[in-house]
């Protein structure tokens, strides 16, 4: 039986469909157990519960042949220290998988995790990387790049006005990669665990820059959508004027500003680098098509 996390979510739902089509049994955590319904009724076991409480995880990972662990972003805007609380996550998820002796865990990280600091939001999933791997687990940390999925929260000033702001430099390509090749790639990393915890840095079949998810949805839409590059400080003032607490803003400022310099990139070197299959115009058309 394999646990999965996050499973209303992007990366979680793709890997617990995934692992029922390969016939496998499943244990989902979800926080609400409505919203666990749909994955009962494809025959899976539901644990509702919170990444964050220990004792919980220790239950609800118990018996599991593997485990998909991730820290999700907290979706309290007003929390003024959230790099504290995904830590705290991060040290609950720990002690659960030590105390239920999983032995194969996969954590979602992300690219620039190999760094302590500078890199954004990925500052948790640094933590994560060195607290997961004292964890007695042999893990897999699948250090995904800037999901496509990211483009489409700016959907409505592109089918409002047919603009496309962006934090990112216009003329730099950077990996990108599907969500759906996250949870794909998670659950071969379930099935066939390696001998020891290693690292895979997974990018999309092609690195993009802003101006190709322009041109993209631009032809997804069939009307033209221009980019207006925005600097990364930028990105500080529009999370903050919505009600996002500085700590957050800065964070998302930083992601950018790092992105765009190059010093959040691949580790390479050890690290196993990955391509996914699915392409950025199927992200895009996929979410669009309805709307055009
Ligand atoms: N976006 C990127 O560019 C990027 C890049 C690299 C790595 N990542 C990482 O990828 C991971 C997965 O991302 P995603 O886009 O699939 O996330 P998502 O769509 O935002 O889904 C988050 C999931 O986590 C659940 N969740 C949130 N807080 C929880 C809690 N306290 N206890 C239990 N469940 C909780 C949510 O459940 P509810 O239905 O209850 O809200 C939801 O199922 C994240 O951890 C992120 O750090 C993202």
């Amino acid at each position: 039986m394999y646990v999965v996390a996050g499973v209303t979510g992007k990366v979680g739902s793709a890997a617990a469909a995934a692992l029922l089509e390969r016939g496998k049994k499943l244990r989902v955590l979800v926080r609400d157990e409505a919203r666990g319904r749909r994955w009962a009724e494809r025959g899976a076991e539901v644990a509702v519960g919170s990444l964050d409480d220990w004792e919980f995880l220790t239950g609800a990972l118990r018996g599991a042949s593997g485990a998909l662990l991730m820290v999700p972003s907290p979706d309290h805007i007003d929390l003024k220290d959230v790099c504290r609380c995904q830590m705290a996550m991060v040290d609950a998820l720990a002690a659960g998988i030590a105390a239920a002796r999983v032995k194969n865990v996969v954590f979602i990280s992300s690219i620039g995790g190999q760094l302590p600091d500078g890199n954004g939001p990925a500052r948790s999933h640094h933590y994560a990387e060195s607290r997961i791997a004292e964890s007695g687990a042999v893990t897999t940390f699948v250090r995904a790049a800037y999901f496509m999925e990211n483009w489409l929260f700016s959907l409505q000033p592109v089918l409002q006005n047919g603009l496309l702001p962006s934090y990112l430099d216009e003329s730099r390509a950077i990996p990108m990669v599907s969500a759906v090749d996250v949870g794909e790639t998670a659950v071969d990393a379930l099935l066939d665990p390696p001998r020891a915890t290693r690292v895979i840095e997974l990018s999309g079949p092609r690195e993009y820059r802003p101006s190709d998810v322009a041109l993209e949805l631009g032809r997804v839409l069939g009307r033209p959508v221009q980019l207006v590059t925005v600097p990364p400080s930028g990105a500080a003032g529009a999370l903050a004027a919505a009600g996002y607490q500085p700590q957050v803003a800065g964070l998302f400022a930083e992601l950018y500003a790092g992105l765009n310099s190059g010093r959040i990139g691949w580790q390479g070197g050890a690290a196993h680098a990955l391509r996914g299959q699915v392409h950025l115009e199927q992200v895009l058309a996929a979410v669009t098509r309805p709307l055009a």
